[in-house]
């Protein structure tokens, strides 16, 4: 879904992403039916696990049907959503039965006042909170919580969200805050690094380094060492990982990209809806992949220096 109800200054800026703003029309967006041919020839070459974002996909009318047949596709081994969590009390029981098993929720803080600030003047976070328990009390688990770290924003705060969540099950990971898109206007001494912020939260809870669950895994996991839970961390700023990286992305349109921080994409809804077979909507797939030359982020440092031009495809748009 391409669509949002939060402006994030960091993702959906409010002055870019207006009332007036063009999103996709429901026609231009892929329909349910052409999501699962497209996750059936993924899945033919290999992918085993989808993850359900955005933009907000909880806006995306009748989600739980797609779920519903994402989750009993052959070969689909794990379905994963990831949600601004403002309308998961609604759903939470509903994406359970449809067979959803977890839920990635973001909460950047618990600070009302800087949650209006990164949110974009929304007030949510009891919204959000209560979201996380139905979550829980559906049996969505392992909940995750996705928190953005912005020096002089909501890096205060950081301590206070890990002291809600220690002990409960839920996990939370701190992402650093990267320069998707061009509207964010980033600046790198606003990314505080996973480093120093581990340092500041074993200070206060000593925690060591755990095992990664599965290849390519994005988080770094660190374990408390009183047991009372972990906590990971996405380092894509200052310790890219674009080696390991296996994700393929899709556009709500149909396009597919081959890195978040991607130029452009390949679009697969005009062939597909040309009446291309399947074996011929395989083939490009693969030879996109198979062509995938990706490294943003490790070649980031150069690219900055020279200010480079290059027009990146916005978070929204293919999600987090
Ligand atoms: C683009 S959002 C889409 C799903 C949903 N709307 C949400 O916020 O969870 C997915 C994730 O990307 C993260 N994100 C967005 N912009 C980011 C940025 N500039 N740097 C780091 N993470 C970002 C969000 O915080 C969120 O956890
Ligand atoms: S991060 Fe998620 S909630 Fe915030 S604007 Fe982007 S898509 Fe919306």
């Amino acid at each position: 879904m391409d669509r949002c109800n939060f402006r994030c200054p960091y993702c959906m800026p409010k002055d870019t992403f207006h009332e007036h703003y063009k999103f996709l029309k429901p026609s231009e967006r892929l329909s349910f039916a052409e999501i699962i041919r497209l996750t059936q020839l993924f899945v033919s070459h290999g992918v085993k696990k989808i993850r359900l974002t955005g933009g907000e996909p909880l806006l995306r009318p009748d989600l739980s049907e797609l779920i519903g047949e994402l989750t009993t596709l052959d070969g689909v081994e794990d379905v994963a959503l990831t949600t601004n969590g403002v309308l998961l009390a609604k759903y939470a029981a509903e994406l359970k039965a449809s067979g959803l098993n977890r839920v990635t929720v973001s909460l950047d803080t618990l600070d009302p006042d800087v949650f209006a600030q990164m949110s974009g003047g929304f007030r949510g976070v009891e919204q959000v909170l209560e979201g996380i328990d139905a979550a829980l009390n559906a049996g969505l688990a392992p909940i995750k919580i996705n928190c953005v770290v912005q020096r002089g924003v909501n890096d205060h705060t950081v301590l206070d969200l890990i002291d809600r969540f220690r002990g409960t099950g839920v996990i939370v990971r701190f992402i650093e805050y990267m320069d998707v898109g061009n509207r964010n206007d980033w600046k790198r001494d606003r990314v505080v690094s996973s480093r120093d912020l581990l340092a500041t939260i074993h200070a206060r809870w000593p925690a060591r380094a755990a095992r990664h669950n599965y290849h390519g895994e994005v988080a770094e996991r660190y374990v408390f060492e009183d047991g009372q839970g972990e906590i990971g961390f996405i380092s894509s700023v200052s310790e890219p990982f674009c080696g390991s990286c296996t994700r393929a992305r899709l556009s709500s349109e149909g396009s597919l990209y081959t890195c978040l921080f991607a130029t452009e994409g390949t679009d697969l809804r005009t062939p597909l809806r040309a009446g291309k077979t399947d074996d011929e909507l395989r083939d490009i797939i693969r030879n996109v992949w198979t062509a995938r030359g990706d490294r943003y982020s490790e070649l980031r440092a150069g690219l900055a220096a020279k200010e480079h031009p290059l027009k990146k495809i916005e978070m929204y748009y293919i999600g987090g």
